[in-house]
């Protein structure tokens, strides 16, 4: 749908020179004003640390309205497609922007469930790695060193590509259970090809070689909504960085891998844990709920509720509001009880009627109740960012070959605004 109201240009004044420049409309109607042309016709630049402001690239992918909490991959509400959809599915989806017919999905779940080994050499990188390091690390250095073995790698045709992408959607879970296994000590256990893209996942981290292990299904369900929910999510931290990095040349798992270090951050993906952290020093009696809630809110404190804020949604995060209900329903199924659900209720209550968050319109996001199932799932938490970038790995791989394919795209060079020393002269050490 486009906006017939929006304007075609934006006229933009500075100093004595006017420019008129294109104004671009979105299929569902948000405009950009397309300054392409600024620095040539006026010598200026735009300032947008944090690039809040900046639309970096035109994507097919993923919409969201942060106004009004909408989310949905390839125009498909996120609420559908955790009712309904799969993990795999989704996949298809983010990378094809069209759902999978019954041929594609049979034929892409035998892929990505069936490439799932790694090079029997890449477990010594493993080994050589701290079993105290954490997992966030471990991953972006064995998905960095997937290109060491994959050398074809790289911006090339649309087939390498395509081999490369599922190669990571299917040894993601391997990395990622390798990590954990090499950290508690215990022997890697070789994926299942015939157990479910997330049932695998399960088996890989818990199974052990000297007893038989039964996927419990309603933990391997609660795992792939996460995994859904958590497929993609436009132009995030982590993806720009994707982006950022292909937009060299750079191949994908080099950019993949980047991307796993950007949304290690406490600020993105790091929440999650973050979370878990909070609540338990809350639980353990560090300090109340309330008490930390006015730490929050002073700027020095150094604190902040985690799991709430966000760029974008300036209403309750699609995928909280998902997660919350899933709490119960996961908790209830497994027949657990956990003091940190009530926590966390306890601390969104005084959040959503204290002025300070109203203010700001800070909501919880999707990872303040995430890290709850991770825990009642038996993830541990340091592995929480870890399962993030397992669901976040199709939106990592279809928005890096969109950039790939884009016409307009260009190597990723911001400009700054050079607030240093004017030019001086050099003197000698003795001098100074
Ligand atoms: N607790 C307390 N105050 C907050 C919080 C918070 N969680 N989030 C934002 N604020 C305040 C800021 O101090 C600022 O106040 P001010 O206007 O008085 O200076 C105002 O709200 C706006 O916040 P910014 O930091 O400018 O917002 P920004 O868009 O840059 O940051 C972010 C978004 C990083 C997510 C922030 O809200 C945050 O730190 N949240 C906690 C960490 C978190 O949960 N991250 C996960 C995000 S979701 C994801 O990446 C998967």
């Amino acid at each position: 749908m486009t906006d017939s109201a929006a304007p075609s240009t934006a006229k933009l004044t500075i100093g004595d020179k006017e420019i008129e420049l294109p104004v671009l409309v979105g299929t569902e109607g948000e405009q950009a004003i397309d300054i392409r042309a600024l620095r040539s016709a006026t010598g200026a630049v735009t300032f947008d640390p944090g690039l809040g402001n900046t639309g970096s690239c035109e994507s097919k992918i993923t919409f969201l309205n942060g106004e009004k909490g909408i989310l949905r991959y390839g125009g498909y509400p996120i609420e559908q497609l955790a009712e309904h959809s799969s993990f795999v599915e989704v996949m298809w989806l983010l990378i094809h922007q069209e759902l999978p017919n019954a041929e594609q999905h049979e034929s892409f779940t035998h892929h990505v469930t069936y490439h799932s080994m790694i090079h029997e050499d890449l477990k010594r990188l493993f080994a050589s790695l701290p079993k105290a390091g954490h997992p966030m690390a471990v991953c972006a250095a064995a998905v960095g060193a997937l290109s060491t073995y994959y050398q074809k790698a790289g911006p090339q045709t649309a087939e390498q590509n395509w081999i490369d992408a599922i190669r990571l959607l299917a040894k993601i879970p391997t990395i990622a259970a390798y990590s954990y296994k090499h950290s508690i000590g215990q022997p890697f256990m070789y994926p299942r090809n015939d157990l479910s893209y997330a049932a695998n996942i399960l088996h890989m981290m818990f199974a052990t070689p000297c007893e038989p292990y039964e996927v419990n299904p309603v933990i391997a369900k609660a795992l792939d909504l996460l995994l859904i929910l958590h497929a993609d999510h436009e132009q995030n931290c982590s993806t720009s960085t994707v982006r950022t990095v292909g937009s060299s040349g750079a191949n994908i798992f080099a950019s993949v891998s980047a991307g796993i270090s950007a949304l290690w951050g406490p600020l993105h993906g790091g929440a999650n844990e973050a979370v878990i952290n909070m609540l338990e020093s809350i639980r353990d009696g560090e300090r109340s709920a309330k008490e930390f809630m006015e730490l929050a809110k002073q700027k020095d404190s150094g604190v902040r509720l985690m799991g709430f804020g966000h760029r974008v949604y300036k209403n309750y995060d699609p995928r909280a509001k998902i997660l919350k209900n899933a709490c119960d329903e996961v908790l209830g199924q497994l027949g657990q009880t956990d003091p940190l659900l009530e926590i966390a209720q306890e601390l969104e209550q005084i959040a959503l009627s204290d002025s300070y968050f109203i203010e700001r319109k800070l909501y919880p996001n999707v990872d303040f109740y995430s890290g709850i199932i991770y825990k009642a799932l038996g993830i541990p938490s340091d592995m929480f960012t870890v399962f993030f970038a397992i669901g976040r790995m199709p939106g990592w791989i279809s928005q890096w070959l969109e950039s790939q394919q884009d016409p307009d795209a260009r190597i990723t060079r911001p400009r700054q605004i050079y607030q240093g020393s004017n030019e001086r002269d050099y003197k000698p050490c003795t001098e100074r």
